[in-house]
């Protein structure tokens, strides 16, 4: 009787454990799961346009666009989800949703955690600064600033890598540009969030991607500027971005995939960029 006891707690716990690592229950679903259910459920963080932002109420821009494709090819609506960018990830892997689109750039670190769809951009990484300023060039020149970057995102983690150092396959610490001067990284919801304390003095570098950057510098013309940032070796920054699923859902990035191919091969890409570019402008 013991023994049974003991073996029920024990399957009990097991239990529990599977139901915890895979998300409460909740699971990857498949193309057939989507298609019955008859929405595609996507994760995003809208607050990074042209990409992702709220426009009379509503998420749009080119990858809401982008999934609006997506969703038509599989016959299903779209159901767009505005979440923290730093649990897009987690939330693909337990199956809160289908997708992330968040112009989520392609890293090796990430591809560990889920699979991406074929890149449908690029980007790079850019400095916001104040219109006035003249000390802040490349990334060594941020020595002792104030720099803001929206939490979790590639301008953290090479901000941060900087500030913190790094370390190379022995394990051995490899300084960083910024390490010991003073500079200090604060992550925020959104890129959005730093521009008042850009124009407030509070931080003194916004790092972001090139188009919300040339988009935060085109609204804020008269006070804020934007260039492209470099190491201070002369390199620069070069990402991807694709559509993030969960491992193994072969089946939806098939679809994707193909989605993504056609709208490159028709310059829909492109177009959505320019489209929702302005539209952002027009709403200010
Ligand atoms: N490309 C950057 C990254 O993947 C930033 C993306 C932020 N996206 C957003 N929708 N807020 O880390």
């Amino acid at each position: 009787m013991k023994k049974l006891i003991s073996l029920f707690i024990v399957a009990a716990m097991l239990a529990a454990v599977l139901v915890l690592a895979t998300g409460c229950g909740k699971k990857t679903r498949s193309l057939a799961d989507i298609k019955a259910s008859g929405k595609l459920v996507v994760y995003t963080e809208a607050g990074f346009a042209p990409f992702e932002f709220v426009s009379g109420g509503k998420v749009v821009g080119v990858d809401v666009a982008i999934c609006g494709e997506i969703a038509k090819a599989i016959g299903v609506e779209l159901e767009i989800k505005d979440v923290n960018f730093d649990t897009i990830l987690g939330a693909i892997k337990s199956g809160k949703c289908d997708m992330g689109a968040a112009g989520i750039t392609i890293t090796d670190e990430r591809k560990e955690e889920v699979d991406f769809s074929a890149p449908y951009t690029t980007s790079k990484q850019y400095i916001v600064v104040a219109a006035d300023n003249t000390t802040v060039s490349t990334l060594g020149t941020m020595a002792g600033l104030k720099i803001g970057v929206q939490q979790g995102t590639t301008s953290d983690f090479i901000i941060s890598d900087a500030i913190d150092g790094t370390e190379d396959d022995d394990g051995k610490h490899v300084k960083g540009e910024l390490e010991g001067t003073g500079a200090t990284v604060s992550g925020y919801k959104s890129p959005n969030d730093v521009v008042p304390l850009l124009l407030s003095g509070k931080i003194d570098v916004l790092v972001t991607d090139k188009l919300p950057a040339e988009m935060i510098a085109k609204n804020n013309a008269d006070t804020l500027k934007c260039f492209e940032l470099f190491y201070d070796d002369g390199t620069a920054t070069d990402e991807s971005y694709g559509v993030a699923v969960a491992k193994g859902n072969a089946e939806l990035l098939a679809v994707i995939d193909t989605v993504i191919a056609q709208l490159i091969a028709d310059g829909k890409i492109d177009e959505y960029i320019v489209y929702y570019s302005n539209e952002v402008t027009a709403d200010e």
